[in-house]
């Protein structure tokens, strides 16, 4: 059996995957799981979409059994996402006259985040509250001035959402930690965004106590001392970051894939690339306090799918869950450190 790499990057770098209730259902994969990840976080079971049936009610089952899975083996758990642009509970932004009011979607928003929390409460440890409301990777998107993207939360509550979202979650659990998540976060413009919510927030006498940096890399993008200057900047706000869904693709852009299969060339540029990403957090671990891949495995990868097919085999195992030479190269950086 490989090494654990949760085992070997210990304490210095708590170590954990996206999973679904699916994967654990599978004694094989659920044993593969246990072994190698040190902390879960639900890949799609605690969106609104997944939890939320309407007002007040909820489907639990897929979440409960990750966290129960996580909670029998001491591994802790980190919540995604409590409001997003996408898989949003859609039910929220209507009722039967048509789009809802600011304050009946406050009001829902309020109760949901109440509701999910509560039922969470002392079993989720982080919470990415809110996900993705900055962007400027985009230029024809929609966003405001300060680059928060127009999603439907943005244009109906206006940018108030995000501090509705991390009051109602402190209130619901005072112990968890609460983060902002998002991709790009290496952008300058995103890291002044971020600082700059951060500081809004806290003058309101809102709580916010981390960031989450998601970390969808490719071959050569983005570059490490950008990441390094990133995790920095906002360390200095004094914010615990940890890094939420870290995989590396083969390719380097989101259209189009030149790559169709895996070289043993690509593999090994891949695994140099996870080990230099892995010195550099373990460099930072009085900054960077978790570290988490978006998937298990390369047959499991988001990627193959969403939003639209794509040939990457970005994770550190393969499609048979067997160790790429990625894993191997983090296996390496954890035992050195
Ligand atoms: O489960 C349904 C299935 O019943 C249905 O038949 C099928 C048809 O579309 O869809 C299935 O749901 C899909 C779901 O993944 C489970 O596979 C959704 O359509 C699909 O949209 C969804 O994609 C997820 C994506 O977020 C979309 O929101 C990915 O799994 C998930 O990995 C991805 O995760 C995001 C993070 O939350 C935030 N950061 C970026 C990251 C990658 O996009």
């Amino acid at each position: 059996e490989p090494a654990s790499l949760a085992q070997a990057l210990g304490k210095r770098l708590p170590f954990g995957a996206a999973v679904t209730a699916a994967q654990l259902r599978d004694p094989a994969v659920a044993a593969f799981i246990a072994h190698q990840f040190g902390m879960l976080v639900a890949e799609n079971a605690m969106k609104q979409e997944s939890l939320s049936r309407g007002e007040g009610r909820y489907d639990f089952a897929d979440a409960d059994a990750i966290v129960d899975f996580a909670r029998q083996r001491s591994m802790p758990v980190r919540g995604h996402a409590l409001v997003w642009h996408h898989q949003a509970a859609n039910w929220m932004f209507t009722d039967g006259a048509g789009e809802v009011s600011r304050a009946t979607l406050v009001a829902r928003l309020e109760r949901y985040i109440a509701d999910v929390v509560g039922h969470f409460r002392g079993r989720v440890f982080a919470w990415d509250v809110v996900n993705e409301a900055f962007q400027f990777d985009e230029p024809d998107a929609q966003t405001d001035a300060a680059g928060m993207r127009m999603s439907t939360w943005r244009r109906i509550i206006g940018p108030e959402f995000i501090a509705i979202a991390f009051r109602a979650a402190a209130k619901a659990d005072p112990d968890a930690l609460l983060f902002y998540n998002d991709y790009e976060s290496q952008n300058p413009k995103k890291v002044a965004a971020m600082r700059g919510l951060v500081r809004d927030l806290r003058a309101d006498g809102v709580r916010i106590d981390g960031i989450g940096h998601q970390m969808h890399c490719g071959r050569v993008w983005p570059k490490l001392a950008d990441v390094a200057d990133a995790i920095d900047a906002l360390a200095a706000e004094g914010l615990r970051q940890h890094v939420t869904e870290l995989d590396i693709a083969l390719n380097d852009t989101l259209t189009g894939s030149a790559v169709q299969a895996a070289t043993p060339e690509l593999l090994q540029a891949q695994a140099q690339r996870y080990a230099e990403l892995v010195n550099l957090l373990l460099s930072r671990r009085d900054k960077v306090s978790a570290l988490l891949v978006w998937g298990i495995a390369d047959a499991y990868s988001w990627l193959l799918g969403w939003p639209q097919p794509r040939f990457e085999a970005p994770l550190l195992f393969d499609t048979r869950l067997q160790p790429k030479p990625a894993y191997h190269a983090v296996l390496a950086a954890a035992r050195a450190a």
